[in-house]
């Protein structure tokens, strides 16, 4: 039975979770351990075999991932980084929260990543070129990074990022909160030099039990200097100083945060990994069903997914044409069926208007979008059945016109 007739509603995401879980966390509660011990050590080994990285640090969420990233890389004040303002805010919080200064760069209409056509557009303006960085001709800042988001889990354009960076010398930071099981090429997210961040948050296709995040990278270089950052700059975590060697003493090395995960996240996360392939193939189906039956709808647009990528479906966006995009969730959830909107772009907020130069006007491409994409319910415990259902609910209301 779908999930609608079940519960009579359809939420926009629900995690897919159960007993397995539930035993995990039974686990740890016997182990008596819940701070970061066995279970994020097999949880980070476990990722890594997942997306084919080196090395991975679990942390608390993909923002906590987001800042240490920016910290391992040296990056602070007196920085750029480049980012798109059509990302959740987490982004760019992080870039502002270590230091440096987000300068945004407009979405590419067709992929709703990063336009790297736009990225060297903004370094050849507004910058001038030093032996180690460009150097922003007004602010005198050094551009350090760029972070491509892989927007509802379809990769950004890495080739191209790559050679910018490389041709600038950028460091890249991918946020991958939506993309664990994507593929670029052949290749999975996570399997990169760059620094990768993902997120466990309630929605994401797996969950640590409601918040959580990881790093990872095949670039060992910077591993020991993310784990320093995830915890106070302690040099020994506290499970191999008290549980296995029993002393108490220990150096801090950098200035760091308390970003660590629990066991009991890790444990979830475990079982959570266990299903992960399980969960992208349904979220695939749900993806293409949609495809498939709102193709003939006039007012909807489907952005297809480019080949040479394989989306995780994290989201279904599709956007909304000749009628009002707010009337219709208003008029989806009077038929019980919840919708999202990603995103409000982060350089319309309050905030962000208030402290930075930006202003509505300066990403056209986001702020359109913004105001016509729709993300549809999508998750694993959804069946055919469910997809019809929200089909129906929008041609009847589009019917109506
Ligand atoms: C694109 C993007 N980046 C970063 C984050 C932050 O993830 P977390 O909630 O795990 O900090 C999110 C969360 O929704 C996101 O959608």
């Amino acid at each position: 039975m779908g999930f609608f007739k079940k519960n009579g509603y359809l939420p926009f995401s629900e995690p897919e979770i159960g007993e397995e879980e539930l035993n995990a966390v039974k686990r740890v509660f016997k182990r008596n351990w819940f701070t970061s011990g066995p279970e994020v050590k097999e949880f980070e080994k476990e990722f890594s075999e997942i997306v084919n990285s080196k090395f991975s640090v679990a942390v608390n969420s993909a923002t906590a991932a987001l800042h240490i990233s920016l910290k391992a890389l040296g990056i602070g004040a007196g920085d750029d980084v480049i980012s798109v303002p059509f990302t959740f805010v987490s982004t760019i919080n992080t870039i502002v929260e270590s230091g440096a200064f987000p300068v945004l760069v407009d979405i590419d209409e067709k992929s709703y990543n990063i336009s790297p056509e736009k990225v060297v557009e903004k370094i050849e303006q507004d910058y001038e070129f030093s032996e180690e960085y460009p150097v922003n001709k007004k602010t005198g800042n050094r551009l350090k990074a760029i972070i491509p988001v892989h927007y509802a889990g379809q990769p950004a354009d890495m080739d191209e990022i790559d050679q910018i960076a490389k041709k600038y010398n950028l460091k890249i930071i991918e946020d991958a909160a939506h993309a664990i099981g994507s593929f670029y090429k052949g290749k999975k997210i996570g399997n990169s030099k760059n620094l990768v961040a993902f997120s466990f948050y309630s929605n994401k296709n797996i969950t640590t039990g409601g918040e959580g995040g990881i790093v990872c990278s095949n670039s060992e270089e910077y591993e020991s200097l993310l784990r320093l950052y995830s915890l106070h700059g302690i040099d020994k975590e506290a499970y191999s100083r008290l549980r296995q060697e029993g002393l108490p003493f220990y150096d801090v090395k950098v200035l760091g945060f308390k970003y660590n995960m629990t066991d009991i996240a890790a444990a979830i996360g475990r079982e959570q990994l266990k299903r992960i392939e399980k969960i992208n193939r349904k979220r695939r189906l749900i993806a293409k069903l949609y495809s498939q039956y709102l193709s003939e709808v006039e007012e909807i647009v489907i952005k297809p997914v480019s080949k040479e990528k394989k989306s995780s479906y994290h989201l279904f966006p599709v956007e909304i044409k000749n009628y009002e995009r707010d009337s219709l969730i208003k008029e989806l959830l009077n038929k019980k069926i919840q919708t999202s909107v990603h995103f409000i772009p982060v350089h319309l907020f309050s905030y962000y208007k208030k402290h930075y130069p930006y202003k509505e006007g300066d990403f056209p491409v986001s702020e359109a979008i913004f105001r016509r994409i729709l993300s549809l319910p999508i998750f694993p415990a959804m069946d055919e059945g469910d997809v019809k259902i929200v089909v129906k609910a929008i041609k009847d209301i589009f019917s109506k016109k």
